[in-house]
């Protein structure tokens, strides 16, 4: 044997990588990792604030060490860095309710054979029904993942001295961009274009942080509503072009780009992918969600990118990275 032989532990990590989801999933619906920053340290003190059983509450924690989320010293568990950051309820960036959502949507990957036969979704795909209830649930579990991409984005708009800017959302969701654009220029008026249901999350967002004022909802299909014409200095596209297909997507960014005053930009926020399709690798795998759940959706080179935008009417494109998104410029 030579140092090259290969070991299959990365193989078996990845076959039973969905114990990490449920490990995560469970521990998160049980709020361990809120429980353990406020001081329960041990199986018997989590078991008693989350209300399950101390065998389960020992499995969890067993399960968390185990995939590197909780450290043990001394006999008493705590959270790591990440978890304290991005597990605890409450805090800016937490991803609990995703990790949960995620463990609900794990069963769903068991119809990745046959889909992949048949090149799409063997049901109504999730993408295409209007008014999903989907949307409810992924909207406001997805809202703290637009953070750093919404902040990177204000950056690179250099939105804080831009004065009395018009913003168009389309498929604005949980209303976070919105949000965070309206705090960056307190001069800026944002309008949201997507389903009912949704509007209604986001209007409750925005009125929280004192912000609706500032903040309109118009409800409706973005394939049929009509954008206007030179009315919004930035428009946003965040994670909708991975589910629509080529024509749609140039559909789309022509009426963006005449909804746009002369000097506007468009922003496309999405997991795209390099033009050799050899990364990165976030969006590779992202690509198989799309062909459980859309028509034509995938994840998108840089270079379609850029030949849908020019042919959209846009003349410059450019590319910034806020991991594992990237954020595409158009003008
Ligand atoms: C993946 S979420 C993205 C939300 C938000 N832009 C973000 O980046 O966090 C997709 C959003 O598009 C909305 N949407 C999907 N199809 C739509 C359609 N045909 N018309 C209006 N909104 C739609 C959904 O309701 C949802 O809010």
């Amino acid at each position: 044997m030579t140092d090259t032989q290969p070991t299959p532990d990365g193989v078996l990590r990845l076959i039973n990588g969905y114990w990490a989801t449920g490990v995560l999933g469970a521990a998160a619906a049980h709020s361990l990792f809120t429980h353990l920053e406020n001081g329960a340290d041990t199986a018997a003190q989590l078991a008693t604030r989350a209300g399950i059983s101390e065998r389960g509450a020992q499995t969890l924690l067993d399960g968390l060490i185990g995939v590197g989320l909780i450290e043990l010293h001394q006999g008493r568990y705590r959270n790591t860095s990440e978890a304290a950051t991005y597990l605890v309820e409450g805090k800016p960036a937490s991803l609990s309710s995703f990790a949960q959502l995620k463990l609900k949507h794990m069963g769903s990957l068991t119809a990745l054979p046959e889909v992949v036969r048949a090149g799409g979704p063997m049901t109504d795909p999730t993408t295409e029904v209007a008014d999903n209830p989907h949307w409810e649930e992924v909207v406001p579990a997805i809202a703290a993942q637009s953070v750093p991409a919404a902040t990177v984005a204000a950056e690179v708009l250099s939105l804080a001295e831009a004065g009395e800017v018009s913003i168009l959302d389309v498929g604005g969701g949980s209303g976070i961009y919105s949000a965070i654009w309206l705090e960056t220029n307190p001069a800026a008026r944002a309008t949201q274009l997507d389903w009912e249901p949704i509007n209604a999350i986001a209007r409750r967002l925005l009125d929280e942080r004192g912000l609706g004022d500032r903040f309109t909802c118009v409800d409706g299909d973005f394939h049929s509503s009509d954008f206007g014409t030179a009315k919004y200095d930035v428009a946003l596209y965040s994670h909708i072009a991975h589910q629509e297909g080529p024509e749609g997507n140039i559909e789309v960014f022509t009426r963006l780009r005449d909804c746009l005053k002369p000097g506007g930009a468009l922003v496309v926020c999405d997991y795209v992918v390099d033009d050799d399709r050899g990364g990165p690798a976030f969006p590779l795998i992202f690509a198989s969600e799309m062909l459980l759940k859309s028509q034509q959706g995938g994840t998108w080179r840089q270079s379609e990118y850029r030949d849908w935008l020019r042919k959209a009417g846009f003349e410059e494109v450019s590319f910034h990275s806020a991991p594992p998104a990237t954020l595409v410029v158009a003008r």
